[in-house]
């Protein structure tokens, strides 16, 4: 959800106003999520690396979140959203955790969308945390090492329950993955687009899957090898 700052940049505003527009923008892209019949949309919403913004940002986003999941969760009721999150979550501020706890729990039986929260998320960490449990497996003798597959590692991503992403969509402009969701992108189309995230609307999201629905998407096939489009994903 990159752009928020520009974004009040452009106004002359704080940053804190632009981080509190695109909080309001969840909800609008949700709705539009479901409209087209997205089942699973994953929002980048705190790195481990925004930790080392100003103390007054951080605390701003914090309180932010919460507002967020406090508010939000009668609109994630109504429209068949549920909440999950990724990330180290145990190090987020105990206020913010304690209510993303309730909200998930609050909204665990909804099956339209699963709203992923990246919080405290680091692709390089998450990986980290899957090859210390998968090591552990193995000095409990639950594992042989020769038996570590692709599968092993995707099943001990945080994303453990989630297919991969179809479609990676970067906001403002910026041509990085910026630690991303590192494993579980090999295969995932890429689109920008230079809305900055407050500005991303429906029409935005429907132009990104029009842009998807494109693709060829040959998984490192040749032209001549693709599935036929009934067994293909
Ligand atoms: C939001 O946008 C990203 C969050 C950490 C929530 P930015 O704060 O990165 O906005 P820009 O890049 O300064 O425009
Ligand atoms: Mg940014």
């Amino acid at each position: 959800m990159d752009g928020n700052g520009r974004w009040a940049k452009e106004r002359g505003w704080p940053r804190l106003k632009g981080h509190e527009q695109g909080a309001l923008n969840v909800e609008r892209i949700c709705e539009a999520c479901i409209d087209e019949g997205v089942e699973f949309l994953t929002l980048y919403a705190f790195s481990t690396e925004n930790w080392k913004r100003p103390a007054h940002e951080v605390a701003g986003l914090m309180l932010l979140l919460e507002r967020f999941l406090s508010e939000k969760v009668a609109m994630m009721n109504r429209n068949g959203v549920r909440l999950t999150a990724i990330g180290r979550i145990a190090d987020l501020p105990g206020p913010a955790r304690k209510r993303l706890e309730r909200a998930i729990g609050e909204t665990a039986h909804n099956t339209r969308l699963t709203l992923t929260l990246a919080l405290n998320y680091g692709g390089r960490d998450e990986i980290v945390d899957a090859v210390r449990s998968i090591a552990a497996e193995v000095g409990e003798r639950k594992l042989d090492p020769s038996q570590i597959s692709a599968e092993t590692i995707s099943n001990h991503l945080y994303t453990r329950t989630m297919p991969d992403p179809d479609l990676l969509i970067r906001t403002s402009g910026e041509m990085r993955i910026s630690n991303f969701l590192l494993w579980q992108l090999s295969y995932t189309e890429i689109h920008v687009t230079r809305k900055l995230w407050p500005d991303f609307g429906a029409e935005d999201l429907h132009a990104a899957i029009l842009d998807y629905a494109s693709r060829d998407r040959r998984y490192g096939s040749s032209v001549e090898n693709l599935p036929s489009p009934s067994n293909a994903s």
